[in-house]
């Protein structure tokens, strides 16, 4: 079977990507498993940390076995997003107790998030994890630049956070970033934004962002792994697409479908038809916003 490390590296030099889907609530694993099969395409199932502390995505052993319910090999594989060294409301986490029992229960691929962190204690709490992530034999994502969204509170002007490059991951950072932490792919902040997780602002309409594609390159180069763009809910299709080209190996999706569920459950009550919701949502995201249906044998090869 083909790790997670070598499926996205394939991706990055085919110039194509493989789609992570965020999975909030647990009833949202099975129709990503379907629509990325009937799509024919290849995904990530993965959870991130915020997901069981402030949705009902439980644990991560209450994801693995809900994972292992649904799980197809040839489409699919489980990614642990987002374990954050400080979270969103500025809390220090045991990053490596979370990190190994992921390990432990088999999840294929982890994210360490030190981005709020000064570049050298990133660098060193990534370094950690990748340790870890390395003698287990799988691959460790890790973030630089700020990605912001998660925080309470409203965001700067989108115009202004864009042409200022605040937050930007710096091309020369990045350069020691990864030279120094050994992480096999790199989160980047190049004009994406997360959407809200806050109670208050959580039903938001995202807005649309704009990816510094310029950018993108110089990091590309400087670094010359693969990138992964978080907050890919409700970027510019163009941009995305182009971005794809440019070095982005793996697009996390949350927002988009999470909405879908929580709208579709709300107005009819039902679990099946939030999941019908989830699973349409997927396949339009897979096909005809990234384009990427159809590329199962060319990503995974003989499975
Ligand atoms: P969105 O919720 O903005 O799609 O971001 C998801 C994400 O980046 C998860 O890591």
């Amino acid at each position: 079977m083909k790790s997670s490390a070598e499926l996205v590296r394939t991706a990055w030099n085919l110039g194509v990507m493989v789609p992570s889907f965020n999975v909030p609530y647990l009833p949202m694993v099975e129709p990503i498993v379907r629509a990325t099969r009937d799509q024919d395409a290849v995904a990530f199932v993965a959870v991130a940390r915020l997901e069981w502390v402030k949705f009902e995505s439980r644990s991560l052993s209450a994801v693995m076995e809900e994972y292992e319910r649904w799980q197809d090999p040839k489409h699919v594989r489980l990614h642990l997003d987002h374990v954050p060294v400080m979270d969103e409301d500025h809390q220090r986490v045991d990053v490596l107790a979370i990190i190994k029992e992921a390990i432990a229960l088999g999840y294929q691929s982890v994210m360490v998030d030190g981005s709020r962190l000064a570049l050298v204690d990133n660098i060193r709490a990534t370094r950690a994890v990748v340790e870890l992530a390395h003698a287990a034999g799988i691959a460790c994502e890790a973030e630089l630049g700020a990605v912001l969204g998660h925080e309470d509170g409203p965001l700067p002007p989108y115009e202004e956070l864009f042409k200022s490059g605040k937050g930007f991951t710096r091309v020369e950072e990045a350069r020691q970033f990864v030279r120094e932490s050994g992480c096999d792919w790199l989160s980047v902040a190049i004009g994406n934004i997360h959407g809200a997780v806050s109670q208050a602002a959580r039903d938001n309409k995202k807005i649309e962002a704009r990816l510094d594609l310029d950018h993108l390159g110089r990091l590309r180069e400087a670094t010359d792994i693969p990138l992964v763009l978080h907050g890919g809910s409700g970027v510019c299709r163009e941009d995305v697409r182009a971005g794809i080209k440019r070095g982005l190996a793996k697009v996390n999706v949350g927002t988009e479908i999470r909405q879908a569920y929580e709208v579709a459950l709300k107005a009819s009550g039902a679990v099946a038809v939030a999941q019908q919701a989830v699973h349409a949502r997927t396949a339009e995201l897979i096909r005809d916003y990234f384009g990427i249906q159809g590329l199962r044998a060319a990503l995974m090869g003989k499975t």
